[in-house]
């Protein structure tokens, strides 16, 4: 298990908004940014993991339960919790699903299902923080992609597509909102040992297979993304826009 060391002054009562922050690399996220003093909101759909998580941290994070897949409950998700922040100085842009799909299984509808859990929500929520952002004339965006579609995953065209669409994302918005002094970067993840991970994939096969792959023989651990994330989303990072860090082991 890897400890986030590093302390960055200017996070501490930032206020900051994780999607997907009840579990996994999201949860991470939100106690990483918990912990320099910032006051976090994880949005998720997850009430039992995110009610679990809040409980742990305590003072300082909240949860807010909510499907991204609606747009319109997002929206007004978005606005009461900025308004009772007074706005929010980060977004992180973090949930998906990762479900494996057969090319010949794709209907028309599950197709736009997949595109909704993984890709639309994180340009609706940069739509919902951005008026606030523009207001203070600073912000940061982090959103989360993977290599997935860099090294070719397999059984997922949905997935890997969306994740593909986030980077393209990631520059059409750091090119429209730096006149205002928000940045927005995009972090691609290798392979991330949380627990729907070791759940659903983590083999012995495919253990050897992300060991081969990457050039460092490590298991990455939500917390090595939550330490990339912080530091994106702080003042160390204050010239850094319009980029891809991506946090593999050397992987891709
Ligand atoms: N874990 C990995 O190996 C890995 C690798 C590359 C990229 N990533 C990316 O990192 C991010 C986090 O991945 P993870 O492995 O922690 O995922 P996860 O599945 O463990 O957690 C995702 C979170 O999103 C939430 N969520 C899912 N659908 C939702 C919805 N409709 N509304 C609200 N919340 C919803 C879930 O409840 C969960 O808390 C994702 O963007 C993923 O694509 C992960």
């Amino acid at each position: 298990m890897t400890s986030l060391t590093a302390i960055y002054p200017d996070l501490k009562g930032a206020t900051v908004a994780v999607t997907g922050g009840a579990s996994g690399i999201g949860a991470a996220i939100v106690a990483a940014f918990h912990r320099q003093g910032a006051r976090v909101v994880a949005f998720d759909i997850n009430e039992v993991a995110g009610q679990a998580l809040i409980a742990r941290l305590g003072a300082g994070a909240s949860f807010v339960p909510l499907d991204l897949t609606d747009p319109e409950a997002l929206k007004l998700a978005f606005a009461e919790a900025g308004a009772a922040c007074g706005g929010f100085d980060i977004l992180v842009n973090n949930a998906a699903h990762d479900d494996r799909h057969s090319i010949e299984d794709v209907t028309p509808a599950y197709w736009r299902e997949r595109l909704a859990v993984n890709l639309d929500h994180q340009f609706f929520a940069a739509q919902a923080v951005i008026p606030s952002m523009r207001q203070k004339k600073a912000g940061a965006i982090v959103n989360m992609s993977s290599i997935a579609w860099r090294v070719g995953l397999e059984m997922a065209p949905a997935y890997v597509t969306a994740k593909a669409a986030i980077e393209g994302l990631t520059h059409a918005l750091a090119r429209d909102l730096g006149g205002d002094g928000i940045r927005v970067n995009c972090v691609l993840p290798g392979f991330v040992r949380t627990e729907r991970q070791v759940e659903k994939w983590l083999t012995p096969e495919f253990a050897a297979t992300v060991k081969s792959s990457q050039c460092l023989k490590m298991f990455i651990e939500p917390e090595d993304v939550a330490a990339m994330v912080v530091m994106l989303a702080s003042d160390s990072a204050r010239a850094v826009t319009n980029q891809t860090l991506v946090v593999d082991a050397g992987w891709s």
